[in-house]
């Protein structure tokens, strides 16, 4: 159930202040919509304790997501959808530091991959990778807003939205400017967090969340500071707000609004529903290669794909490839 404050805001208000300061989270609070978004946004650094921390959690993403643990998705989406096709144009809304990007270029279709975010220190590190990679050429990363960029109609090939479309808000307003850029044979590719808006985890979530991490030996349960965790967080709406505007804003409507748009040509839930929350501040605890730590990690990754095949929970995150619809004399994109 959505509720606008929670107890545990408390607590993760604190937890705020630790790593950002208090000064700073105060100044964020007071800040406007747009500030506090670009303010959550400048950091560069994570402190490597989340599920997409994990090398493990890549592999079954890709998985779930191409069917084979060794081949990313942009792999995937070059061979299957792209691959008679060369010199192609790509937009990237929401590209962070730049590292997808990278993985586009690397496919070899691209002559050129612009990526755009609203941070301006995230895009200085996305400038850097991409000066020492080898693809800066193919490669340019640019402060810009999904709302404000002045782009012309059907200029690209590729729109990608890498766990940027549930930042977007109003989302029918983004996923309308990605169908302009298209061109007719383009596609747009969604790797994203679909789950309850403004992070509302239901009681299901937690109660199963729970329950498993209880399950867990100590040593797995250890947070980088000492502290124990015996329960996953819920912040309320109004700590999601503050901390972040644009923060899951409309993320449980991403696929209808999707579907409606768009032909849907693959759909492929990859979980998240219970590992997310229950690895968040954990993960570093399962990067040995101790093969107890390995028994677990892969009991966890059972239980969130029985629990999902059951329809006991629905997936959190969703990768997906779409194209144009109803278009008249529209090519293959294959
Ligand atoms: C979860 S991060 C994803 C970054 C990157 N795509 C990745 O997968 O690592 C979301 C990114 O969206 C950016 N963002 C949020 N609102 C945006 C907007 N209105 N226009 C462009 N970028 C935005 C944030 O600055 C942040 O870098």
């Amino acid at each position: 159930m959505s509720r606008l404050i929670r107890l545990d805001d408390f607590f993760l208000f604190l937890d705020k202040a630790r790593a950002i300061g208090l000064r700073r989270l105060v100044g964020r609070i007071f800040g406007t919509d747009r500030e506090r978004v670009i303010d959550s946004w400048s950091h560069i650094s994570s402190d490597r304790s989340n599920w997409w921390d994990l090398d493990d959690v890549t592999r079954r993403w890709n998985k779930l997501i191409t069917g084979n643990a060794a081949l990313a998705y942009q792999h995937y989406v070059a061979k299957k959808y792209l691959h008679r096709r060369k010199g192609l144009r790509a937009i990237s809304i929401g590209c962070g530091t730049g590292r997808k990007e990278i993985g586009w270029a690397e496919t070899k279709k691209f002559q050129s991959i612009n990526g755009y975010d609203v941070s301006g220190p995230r895009i200085e590190i996305a400038r850097e990778l991409a000066r020492k990679s080898t693809w800066n050429d193919q490669l340019s990363f640019m402060v810009g807003d999904v709302f404000e960029l002045d782009l012309d109609p059907g200029s690209f090939d590729v729109v990608i939205f890498d766990n940027s479309l549930h930042h977007c808000s109003p989302l029918a307003q983004a996923v309308d400017r990605a169908d302009s850029w298209l061109n007719d044979d383009g596609i747009v590719v969604v790797n994203e967090y679909v789950g309850p808006s403004r992070f509302q985890w239901t009681d299901d979530q937690a109660v199963i969340t729970n329950a498993l991490l209880q399950l867990l030996p100590e040593r797995l349960r250890r947070r980088k500071d000492g502290r124990l965790k015996d329960r996953m967080s819920r912040p309320g709406v109004l700590a999601v707000r503050l901390n972040d505007p644009s923060e899951a804003a409309e993320s449980h409507s991403i696929l209808t609004v999707l579907e409606g748009r768009f032909e849907v040509l693959e759909l492929r839930p990859y979980g998240g529903t219970i590992l997310a929350n229950l690895l968040k501040d954990i993960a570093h605890n399962f990067s040995d290669d101790k093969q107890e730590t390995q028994e677990w990690l892969e009991f966890l990754f059972n239980a969130e794909d029985r629990l999902i095949a059951l329809g006991r929970i629905p997936s959190d995150y969703v990768f997906g490839i779409f194209k144009k619809r109803n278009l008249k004399n529209s090519k293959s994109v294959n």
